[in-house]
């Protein structure tokens, strides 16, 4: 059994589809999600005037100052530490989850809990490697309590950094796993099972949806069609950099 067939049979997917029978389609016309409110992330709501332009001026040094003695939202009472990002910051993949989980707020890496095992495997099965090509990083950086999904006001308190880590990073493609993620990112209701499969758009650059690790480790069905989410990963990427002026 090689490497690929393991990490399949991690995914629990067992040697199904192998990627090279996956023939490249045209990168689709970037879908628009339907408009419908989600609380915009309020520049009011930071604290003190010119907090944003204060953070979307910043590098990477400052940026990860600024988030470890953050205390613009709630969420910086119970944290341990806040959890930036971590990889590559000339990556071309951007991974966004939803927000450290105690092991993460503990080891102050995003995913390195039982849904960054997972994640791992993920990338694994289509030659990816954190710290190689990719970026990892959360919609809030720090530790909801108990896990629950951050509000929009935490969301929207912690959204500088993220333009920020995205402005900085110019990722060639950005996949954002789960709703909240997705929502944060699109600006709109999004379910994703019906925003799978799909090329988004943020502000130029191509956004995929797929289901987040940790939801995924309870729905064993889902898992294939993360597998597809995978190939069709793999397969924008190409086109993209196929397509690409050289930078
Ligand atoms: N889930 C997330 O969304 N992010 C992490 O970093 C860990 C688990
Ligand atoms: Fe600051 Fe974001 Fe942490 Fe809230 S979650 S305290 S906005 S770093």
């Amino acid at each position: 059994m090689d490497r690929h067939d393991s990490t399949l049979r991690e995914m629990g997917l067992g040697p199904l589809w192998r990627l090279r029978d996956a023939q490249p389609a045209a990168v689709p016309e970037p879908a628009r999600p339907e408009a419908k409110a989600v609380p915009a992330p309020s520049p009011t709501l930071a604290a003190g005037e010119g907090r944003g332009a204060a953070i979307a001026a910043m590098d990477w040094d400052e940026l990860r100052g600024a988030v470890a003695a953050c205390d613009a939202c709630m969420l910086c009472r119970d944290r341990q530490q806040a959890v930036l990002g971590v990889g590559d910051v000339n990556a071309d993949w951007l991974f966004i989850g939803e927000g450290p989980g105690a092991e993460e707020d503990e080891r102050g890496e995003p995913f390195v809990g039982q849904a960054g095992k997972l994640l791992d495997a993920m990338l694994s099965a289509i030659d990816l490697r954190r710290f190689d090509d990719v970026y990892i990083a959360n919609v809030v950086k720090c530790r909801p309590p108990g896990n629950r999904t951050p509000q929009p006001e935490e969301t929207a308190a912690c959204w500088p950094y993220l333009e920020r880590q995205i402005a900085l990073l110019q990722p060639k493609l950005i996949v954002a796993l789960g709703r909240p993620a997705a929502q944060t990112l699109l600006q709109a209701e999004v379910k994703v099972g019906e925003s799978r499969g799909r090329l988004f758009d943020f502000r130029g650059i191509p956004l995929i949806v797929t289901y987040h690790p940790a939801y995924l480790l309870r729905s064993l069905p889902d898992k294939a069609k993360a597998w597809e989410d995978l190939c069709f990963m793999r397969r924008t990427m190409r086109q993209l950099k196929g397509d690409a002026a050289p930078r």
